[in-house]
């Protein structure tokens, strides 16, 4: 689709402008609604068919409509056609499109209907899709994730807390959890896509219509699962955008914890990584350089989706009711999230995908420094000593060992023996990471067996995730069925 072009305000001023190019400027918002053209002209489409239900269309308006609405998508699609932003919105554009190509019919179509339940359809109405579409590039990072944890097999890393080494865990593991984080951002997108499918037209400007419009015929042709009940609120709140910005937000602040980990692991003093050559940076004086820019990106965007949140937050804040001109502030801001965490999925996926893990590095890392002390202290715990008592004692030691491994493991014995009272033998490799893993068999767990398990939970999570969406695609299709010629 084209748009005429904007002219700049200064040089313009020179070219004699008027105060109402200045006003209609500042208002316009065709450059960045444009992109609600398809779902304007099914809203339409839909719309037409209630008047036409309601007697206000006779068979042959509405067929004309129809026909002429659909025209116009296909013009629009190909871009044979404009959208002047002097005419303020795409809601006017289409209109006075379809007035020009069918005549005085097209003048009817705005019967019953203002732009204010008009514009809160399409936002409903592209939300609707961006829920799934992201939901979408979040099905292949997770599939990616999984199949990263699988391959890893009984690949040993240590386990992290305040970033100082804490407790070994699997790689499959911590992969993992970052997979949950996504799974819960997905159920979140799911049950926003609930509440905003439900179709606002009938509202009017602010009190509904006087004229006998069938709300749920138009609901079923868009394939939304209700009406609103209360026009004022329908076409005043924006709460659904709210919630999808706050979703996607959510998605790029925990994307920003995987980047922060890929990028400490390519870093030469952690080594855990080894960025995939075709896609590192380089740098412009520094031959040697790979840079891990793709975590960065992503991690640097997450900037974007937070402050539109807050803006669209803000713009929300204190509104009277019903309809205000501020909404108009609720597109870019949605718009721009949404694109910005549909790239950064995809790059990210793609950059994950081609990663390698240097797990021998990692393995060696898992068994440096005391990370089996808690192992010591619940052994003695589970031979009957007050934990505190155990935790204190073996605090001690691992003082005095000084951080060594095999100092510690020395005085473990001994402390074994004191604290008990008898010789104790500390069962061969009691110390070792991998036996450390395995001990932590509960669900959730790191052992093999708990994260088989976990594998198998997480497949079922992403069939499910698939099954769900089928049928909201299918509610999507709609639309653009409705608009094809
Ligand atoms: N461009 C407007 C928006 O995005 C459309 C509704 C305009 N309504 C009005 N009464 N001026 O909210």
């Amino acid at each position: 689709m084209r748009m005429a072009r904007r002219t700049s305000t200064r040089s313009s001023r020179t070219h004699a402008r008027s105060v109402s190019d200045d006003f209609l400027e500042f208002t316009s918002s065709v450059h960045f609604d444009h992109r609600l053209w398809r779902y304007d002209i099914a809203g339409s489409i839909a719309h037409a068919n209630a008047l036409a239900d309601a007697g206000v269309l006779t068979q042959k308006e509405l067929r004309r409509t129809v026909t002429g609405l659909r025209r116009i998508a296909k013009e629009l699609s190909e871009g044979r056609l404009e959208l002047d932003p002097k005419l303020e919105d795409v809601h006017m554009n289409v209109e006075s499109l379809l007035t020009s190509l069918i005549g005085g019919t097209g003048a009817k179509l705005h019967t019953g209907r203002s732009r204010n339940d008009q514009v809160a359809l399409d936002m409903r109405l592209i939300s609707r899709e961006m829920i799934l579409d992201t939901v979408s590039e979040i099905l292949a990072l997770q599939d990616c994730i999984l199949d990263k944890a699988k391959e890893s097999g009984d690949s040993l890393l240590p386990g992290y807390t305040h970033l100082q080494h804490a407790q070994p865990v699997l790689l499959s593991h911590h992969l993992l959890a970052h997979f949950w984080r996504l799974d819960r951002d997905i159920e979140r997108l799911i049950e926003c896509y609930g509440r905003t499918n439900i179709s606002p037209l009938g509202a009017g400007a602010l009190a509904g219509t006087t004229f006998d419009l069938n709300r749920l015929l138009v609901a079923e042709m868009l394939g939304m699962e209700g009406v609103t009940a209360n026009s004022m609120d329908a076409v005043s709140d924006r709460d659904f955008v709210a919630e999808l910005a706050f979703d996607l937000a959510l998605i790029m602040v925990h994307l920003t914890s995987l980047c922060e980990e890929l990028i400490l692991w390519a870093s030469q003093e952690f080594g855990f990584v080894i960025l995939p050559a075709g896609l590192a940076g380089g740098s412009s004086m520094m031959p040697q350089k790979r840079n891990p820019d793709i975590a960065e990106l992503v991690r640097g965007k997450s900037g974007r989706a937070v402050g539109h949140l807050i803006a669209v937050l803000t713009l929300l804040k204190s509104l009277p009711l019903a309809y205000n001109r501020d909404l108009q502030e609720d597109k870019e801001n949605l718009f721009d999230a949404s694109d910005t965490v549909e790239v950064s999925l995809r790059a990210l996926t793609t950059f994950l995908a081609e990663i390698e893990f240097d797990r021998e590095r990692m393995g060696k890392a898992a068994e440096v420094g005391l990370m089996t002390a808690t192992d010591l202290a619940d052994f003695l715990a589970s031979k009957g000593i007050p934990f505190r008592k155990a935790h204190s004692a073996i605090r001690k030691i691992s003082i005095e060992s000084g951080g060594d491994e095999r100092r510690f493991a020395e005085l473990a014995s001994d402390a074994a023996s004191s604290l008990l009272g008898y010789k104790s033998e500390l069962p061969d490799g009691f110390l070792s990471p991998m036996a450390a893993v395995e001990r932590r068999n509960v669900e959730g767990g790191t052992s093999a067996k708990a994260v088989k398990d976990q594998i198998k939970k997480a497949k079922r999570s992403i069939q499910r995730t698939r099954d769900s969406i089928a049928s909201m695609r299918t509610q999507c299709a709609k639309v653009h069925e409705l608009v094809r010629t």
